[in-house]
């Protein structure tokens, strides 16, 4: 069984982003990532049924040989990391506690604002861990979940986006937050228009990118760093196939997906 790889799961193609991110940070990694498309959204079911799929997503990718499981899902992340420690036989690194840090390393006047999908936010877990942190006085959490499906329509400068992203930030703008967490895969994807939308003076964190920092420091830590010569190899699986997939995946990659297998996970209900 081939254990050099980095298992990377998510709900659908938005986890791509996290492989992106681990793909320029450890260009030597390989990565076999997951995508549970038949069943996504996860970000509007109950924790229970997430942490039923988590476990699933995970077994795949377990089954197929890996070192290290990252859970690039910000709602997989927020209900089902315990059950994954407990299940895994490697390190598990979830989305969250990376994004967290960063964000009470960048924040100055100690308010924080969150957004995620209703899963996220509601599981709590991004203000635990945030609050975790004594530089972090309040955070201010706010679901939005209108904009997974704008970023899949590839609105991501669109009038209505820029609307939409005004709506949910106002009261987060006016609670004085001087950094916002992008709780959720497709985040990163509107970090321009939201620049745009918040003004300066509010940082953003990309929980991908503080992710990949973090996959990358525990495998340094445990010796566990490829000692390829050349580049890694990336491989892809999805439990669908669904309409527009390679246009949608492309845009969260940033490149196109060359091949990827479709397979059956859990009960695919
Ligand atoms: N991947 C999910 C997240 O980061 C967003 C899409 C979904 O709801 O499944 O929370």
């Amino acid at each position: 069984m081939n254990r050099e790889r980095i298992g990377i799961f998510d709900s659908g193609v938005g986890g791509l982003t996290v492989v992106r991110a681990v793909n320029r940070l450890l260009p030597r990694e390989s990565v076999i990532y997951f995508g549970d498309t038949a069943r996504v959204p996860y970000g509007s079911k109950s924790p229970e049924t997430v942490i039923r799929f988590a476990l699933e997503d995970a077994e795949f990718l377990l089954e197929k040989g890996i070192k290290l499981l990252v859970v690039a899902c910000n709602t997989a992340s927020s209900v089902s990391l315990p059950a994954l420690e407990d299940f895994a036989d490697v390190p598990v690194v979830g989305v969250i506690e990376p994004g967290a840090k960063t964000a009470s390393v960048l924040t100055a006047n100690g308010v924080v604002g969150v957004i995620g999908t209703l899963g996220t936010i509601a599981s709590g877990a991004y203000q635990k861990a945030l609050k975790a942190y004594p530089g972090v006085t309040r955070v201010v959490a706010q679901p939005s979940p209108l904009l997974v499906p704008l970023v899949e329509e590839g609105w991501l400068e669109h009038r209505i986006t820029e609307l939409v992203l005004e709506e949910y930030t106002s009261p987060l703008v006016s609670e004085g937050i001087d950094t916002l967490v992008l709780g959720c895969t497709h985040y990163p994807l509107l970090k321009d228009t939201l620049s745009a939308v918040l003004g300066e003076g509010i940082a953003l964190v990309d929980s991908a990118e503080s992710t990949a920092g973090e996959v990358a420091r525990i495998l340094e830590r445990e010796g566990m760093l490829s000692s390829r010569e050349g580049g890694g190899e990336n491989s892809f699986y999805v439990s669908d196939i669904p309409l527009k997939f390679q246009e949608i995946a492309q845009r969260f990659l940033g490149r196109a997906v060359p091949l990827v297998t479709q397979v059956e996970v859990g009960e695919q209900s």
